[in-house]
């Protein structure tokens, strides 16, 4: 096949971008989306600042924008994300636990039957677990005022809302075995082995030359596999140009083909010039939409 979507459709596979709906009306930046793409993230669009910016007001606009330009363009949108502690309002990281509490789960309830049926995965929880060499979790408003069980809590709560989506957790630098995805594989094993809802993990992949692809980056991602979970490539970039580039992101497709449980890959953006890492150029399309050598490796290897 000749895009990256239908390619990993042969394969079984999607192959997603996360999209900003404020870039949908330039039409290189939509018609590379259309194109290519055959899964959606909207890169801040769900998140919980952006649709309940006040407690239990909800402002979907720019989230539908991208959920109906997906829609109608047959593609599917993985949503992201329900409870993180960045992005977070105010209001909410202030709350006492009680309230708290109850604005988690009814955040997750109200963002999830607005997108009843429309949502292919949702990332449930995003980043619980601290960097290093701890195996901890991250200090948030949800950790410090509810405890540990509060990822758990957040599941149920989000199977109720949306039995048909995937649950997924979410989080970065567990791309390969380390302390940080150790703790994020007992936590899976543990939901597993209780029953707590859990379907997919998300390893976002973020690499560069501090963080490069790992060495047992498919043998991590096997391990999680074989829990009963499904593997999601949900932010990929690489920053780097060039064949050393094209290099990585071979190695990445090629990790997700091996494990069969791998359902997919998202690369964060469409073009380098809106890349998240605005001095950077991790993505698979220059500023001006040309296909660069990390494209053609990335089609190849699908
Ligand atoms: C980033 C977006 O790309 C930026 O536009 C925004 O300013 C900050 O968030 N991990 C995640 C994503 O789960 O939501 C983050 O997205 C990148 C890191």
């Amino acid at each position: 096949a000749t895009t990256l979507g239908a390619s990993a459709a042969a394969k079984g596979r999607y192959f997603g971008t996360a999209v900003a709906a404020g870039h949908l009306g330039e039409s290189a930046y939509a018609s590379t989306l259309d194109t290519e793409f055959n899964m959606v993230t909207p890169e801040n669009e769900m998140k919980w600042d952006a649709v309940e910016g006040t407690r239990n007001s909800f402002s979907f606009g720019s989230a539908d924008q991208i959920v109906s330009h997906a829609q109608g363009k047959g593609m599917r949108v993985r949503g992201h994300t329900l409870v993180w502690h960045s992005q977070l309002p105010g209001w909410a990281g202030g709350l006492g636990a009680d309230d708290l509490r109850s604005a988690m789960n009814n955040h997750i309830t109200k963002v999830m039957d607005h997108y009843k049926g429309k949502i292919y995965a949702w990332d449930v929880v995003n980043e619980a677990y601290q960097d290093g060499s701890s195996g901890a979790r991250r200090s948030s408003p949800f950790q410090d005022k509810l405890g540990s069980g509060y990822i758990e809590e957040a599941f149920r709560t989000a199977r109720t809302a949306d039995p048909g989506a995937k649950l997924c957790y979410n989080d970065y630098n567990t791309d390969g075995q380390n302390a940080k995805s150790n703790a994020v594989y007992a936590m899976v094993k543990d939901f597993k082995q209780r029953g707590v809802p859990i379907d997919c993990v998300g390893f976002q992949s973020h690499f560069n030359s501090n963080s490069p692809v790992p060495g047992d980056y498919q043998a991590n991602l096997q391990r999680f596999a074989d829990l009963g979970v499904d593997i999601q490539i949900t932010e990929l970039d690489i920053e780097g140009s060039g064949s050393a580039q094209a290099a990585s992101y071979t190695k990445v497709v090629n990790a997700c083909l091996a494990v069969s449980r791998c359902a997919g890959l998202t690369v964060w953006g469409v073009t380098d010039t809106y890349s998240w890492r605005s001095s950077g150029t991790p993505l698979l399309f220059d500023g001006d939409y040309r296909k660069k050598p990390a494209y053609t490796a990335v089609l190849a290897a699908l």
